[in-house]
């Protein structure tokens, strides 16, 4: 196969973590914790009081006050103990005892990743994803070793694993994007979609350089879209962070995303002779013009698989030109706060994943988790309603 040079591009590189911490989660998922190291917490989110670190001996440590949990008993999940008084399910003393279970969590605390994303206005979540849930996502994206199955094009992608909803509630990188936003009220833009980069063949159409939804800076398939938000005038407040999920690993070969790191606080697009989105969505103008701007002014994130990239919406980026004779596959998720109006319609794919037999396969706090970031919702006929496209009324307006 005939590919393209490659770009020049500076190289960031995300290195495998040689350790995770450890999620301690009751059956219905609530997180284990503690705020000052005396009493433990159920929570349903995860900063620094939800992360333990799990010790040779017997024990779970908790980094952010130093106390810790004994491991009573092994098994399909843990009898624990604090201080010596044993857990409940609610996480207080109690003479009922209940099962914790533990899961893959962060390479580092939650609060240094939030540092470091509102700092560079990006922060990588090196490998954070599980390795059963990220062979769920090669597997449906027919990636990895899951190469030669056959894509199904026929169920909704929500409804052929439960990784990807799981992959969605990540809490780490859910309690960042709040942050990031300033509200507690975030939502999936879309639902969530695989983005597969197949093998370049050196003249194929490729995508120009552009700030996300709801920005859009760079694409203008029809007129206003990138009026949406009005450049220069967004400030300091980010209105959109993008969640790249890296299911295969990201590199410059096959085709990891390309920014322009930084840029989000220019409040202002990509410039025209880098290659903008709208240009490069012209059919043929790669095979007639070459590639986007892929000197050195711009910035390729290399991260391992599982790994969760978050970067404000406003940061110029475009995708990379895969040069393996490999598939690449991502999962890209539009976070926004929930005063936006989505970018699509999320209502029907969630109807569709809750007639579907994955939702009983998730914890409850997952459940909710999910459906707090799918539903979107307005004041209706008594009381808080949920949004949908009306087919009537779509209909008289197309009219
Ligand atoms: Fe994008």
């Amino acid at each position: 196969m005939g590919h393209s040079e490659l770009g020049l591009e500076r190289i960031v590189r995300i290195e495998p973590p040689e350790q995770h911490f450890t999620l301690l989660r009751n059956e219905d998922g609530d997180y284990l914790g503690s705020e000052d190291g005396d009493r433990l917490q159920l929570y349903n989110y995860v900063d620094d009081k939800a992360v333990w670190n799990r010790s040779a001996s017997d024990t779970f440590r908790h980094p952010a006050t130093g106390t810790h949990l004994d491991i009573d008993r092994n098994g399909n999940g843990h009898l624990l103990s604090h201080k010596g008084a044993e857990i409940g399910v609610d996480g207080n003393p109690s003479e009922e005892l209940a099962t914790y279970t533990a899961h893959h969590g962060p390479a580092l605390m939650p609060s240094d990743y939030l540092a470091t994303f509102k700092e560079n206005g990006w922060v990588c979540l090196a490998s954070v994803l599980s390795p059963d849930i990220v062979d769920e996502l090669e597997r449906v994206s027919c990636c990895g070793r899951w190469s030669d199955r056959v894509y199904d094009r026929e169920t909704p992608l929500l409804n052929q694993t439960n990784a990807v909803a799981r992959a969605s509630v990540e809490p780490v990188s859910l309690w960042l994007i709040r942050q990031y936003l300033s509200t507690e009220e975030i939502r999936l833009a879309h639902s969530p979609g695989l983005a597969v980069l197949t093998p370049d063949d050196g003249k194929r159409d490729v995508q120009g350089w552009h700030s996300d939804f709801p920005y859009l800076w760079g694409i203008t398939r029809k007129r206003g879209d990138d009026q949406r938000i009005p450049k220069g005038m967004s400030g300091h407040i980010s209105m959109g962070v993008q969640r790249n999920i890296c299911v295969s690993e990201f590199t410059r070969e096959n085709g990891a995303t390309c920014f322009k790191l930084g840029t989000h606080v220019l409040n202002s697009g990509p410039p025209e002779e880098w290659g903008t989105g709208s240009i490069y969505a012209q059919r043929g103008h790669r095979a007639s013009h070459g590639l986007p701007y892929d000197g050195p002014e711009a910035d390729i994130i290399e991260a391992p698989s599982g790994s969760i990239i978050l970067y404000d919406a406003r940061t110029w980026h475009r995708a990379g030109v895969n040069r393996t004779d490999q598939r690449r596959a991502a999962i890209l998720e539009a976070m926004t706060p929930s005063f936006l109006m989505p970018f699509g319609d999320t209502s029907m794919p969630y109807k569709q994943f809750m007639k579907g037999p994955i939702v009983d396969q998730l914890l409850k706090r997952d459940q909710t988790a999910f459906a707090e970031l799918m539903v979107h919702k307005v004041i209706g006929p008594g009381g808080m309603g949920a949004i949908t496209v009306d087919k009537e009324l779509t209909e008289l307006f197309q009219a």
